[in-house]
């Protein structure tokens, strides 16, 4: 069968591995994709927004399943269109993908089916949280409603702070018009977890847990990014934090969209917080996280065509969703100053080391194919995932494979599963 990905970064290298261990399918597309991607892909220069053109391209093709990777194309509505031309594919529609699109939406979902979160209060109106805040306690919590690369949100520790985070939000639109509504919320203490789960509307399937690491620098400091580095699985998630997952929050939040009349099929992304009161869900992602796909997927032992067409069909019930009893730890290589300001076009080399190395993924996020070569594109250049047996093993083995790779400004954090130390 041919498949079409959509989407351009490490992530969408990761699903595009997954499918190519598939022995169902004979060709794969990526829209747009990246040089990585096109050593397994035929890439295409479709832009992800470009919803006429990828749905007129899988139809030229005959695409039998197209998977878009992205939030943006998501919660736009691309399924929508391309379904409404009879086409198969794996994600959310656009009234269930605002899960993610509103942070609004989840936070009034969670509410109304008592599913444990933080507790909140959603504003239109900059002078009405403003109010809010004067009697609030802090740290405090505040959300640009809408979409904004994973940085619509500002933890702040005093009065004055919060409240020039509602002006920036609101009324500069720093988030553009992911800010026409926040949500302000009780700042919640704990580890986190991320866990990504197959969904059919009805059934879902937990896949195996991930940790992130969202600050630029070592120690949590520095700016908030798109992610530095993930683990797989948290030691912190025990068999007690799923049971209660399950029971309080993963069928819930499905059966909540179900009767809301928002049919979820595709992938929840559940960011959690384990507190000391339990866990709680931070926030809901309608995709595969990024980087947490890249140490998740590469453990999966279905056939991810199978899973997926599960979703489609209303069949998840009868996929017994396997994970290798390993581990896998991804190191980000980015170019330094991201996510600030960074520059572009180092000659990446090193990269045939991972050919045929068992057991080691180097993912493209960043990058572009030149006539010198590979160069870096993007702030955030190369996943490097390693697995082991264990999480030492696997977090040892990640850190020799990031010294592969050479390219002019490699940056990367030293302290990716720091964490597992303490478990
Ligand atoms: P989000 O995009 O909602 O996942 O938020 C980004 C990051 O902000 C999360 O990964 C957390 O580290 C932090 N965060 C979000 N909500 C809260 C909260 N209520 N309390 C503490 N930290 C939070
Ligand atoms: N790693 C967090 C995200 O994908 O949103």
């Amino acid at each position: 069968m041919k498949v079409l990905i959509v989407g351009s970064g490490g992530r969408e290298h990761a699903i595009a591995a997954s499918v190519a261990k598939s022995p169902r399918v004979d060709k794969i597309y990526c829209a747009p994709g990246n040089a990585g991607i096109g050593q397994l892909a035929e890439c295409v220069p479709i832009g992800a927004m470009e919803f006429d053109r990828l749905t007129a391209f899988a139809k030229e093709k005959e695409i039998d399943l197209t998977i878009v990777g992205m939030d943006d194309p998501l919660v736009g509505g691309l399924v929508d269109v391309m379904e409404a031309e009879g086409l198969r594919v794996f994600g959310p529609r656009k009234n269930a993908a605002i899960l993610e699109g509103s942070k609004a939406f989840s936070k009034d979902l969670m509410k109304k089916y008592h599913i444990p979160t933080a507790a909140y209060e959603n504003f239109d109106d900059a002078e009405e949280a403003l109010k809010y805040l004067e009697t609030a306690r802090f740290p405090i919590v505040l959300k640009a409603d809408g979409l904004a690369l994973g940085k619509g949100v500002l933890i702040c520790n005093t009065l004055e702070e919060a409240k020039e985070g509602v002006r920036s939000i609101m009324t500069d639109k720093k988030f553009g018009s992911a800010g026409n509504r926040m949500v302000i919320e009780e700042f919640l203490t704990g580890r986190e977890v991320s866990v990504l789960s197959f969904v059919d509307g009805k059934t879902i399937r937990i896949m195996t847990s991930a940790q992130d690491h969202k600050r630029a620098m070592d120690g949590d400091q520095g700016l908030n990014t798109g992610g530095m580095g993930t683990f797989s699985p948290s030691p912190f998630y025990t068999p007690q934090v799923d049971a209660f997952c399950q029971k309080y929050i993963y069928q819930p939040t499905v059966d909540a969209m179900a009767s809301e009349g928002r049919p979820f099929q595709g992938v929840i992304f559940f960011g959690l917080m384990l507190t000391a009161e339990g866990p709680r869900v931070l926030e809901y992602n309608a995709r595969f996280g990024d980087p947490e796909a890249q140490v998740v997927l590469p453990r999966m032992k279905n056939d991810i065509i199978d899973v997926c067409e599960a979703c489609i069909d209303g069949t998840l019930d009868q996929i017994d969703l396997q994970f290798e009893d390993n581990a896998a730890v991804c190191v980000v290589l980015a170019s330094s100053g991201y996510p600030v300001s960074y520059e572009k076009g180092y000659v990446i080399e090193g990269l045939d080391r991972f050919d045929g190395a068992d057991g080691y993924y180097c993912f493209h996020a960043g990058t572009k194919q030149t006539e010198k070569g590979i160069v870096t594109n993007g702030g955030r250049v190369l996943g490097v995932t390693a697995k082991g047996k264990t999480l030492k093993e696997a977090r040892a083995n990640a850190y020799a494979a990031a010294e592969w790779v050479h390219f002019g400004n490699k940056y990367m954090r030293h302290d990716i599963g720091k964490a597992i130390d303490e478990a």
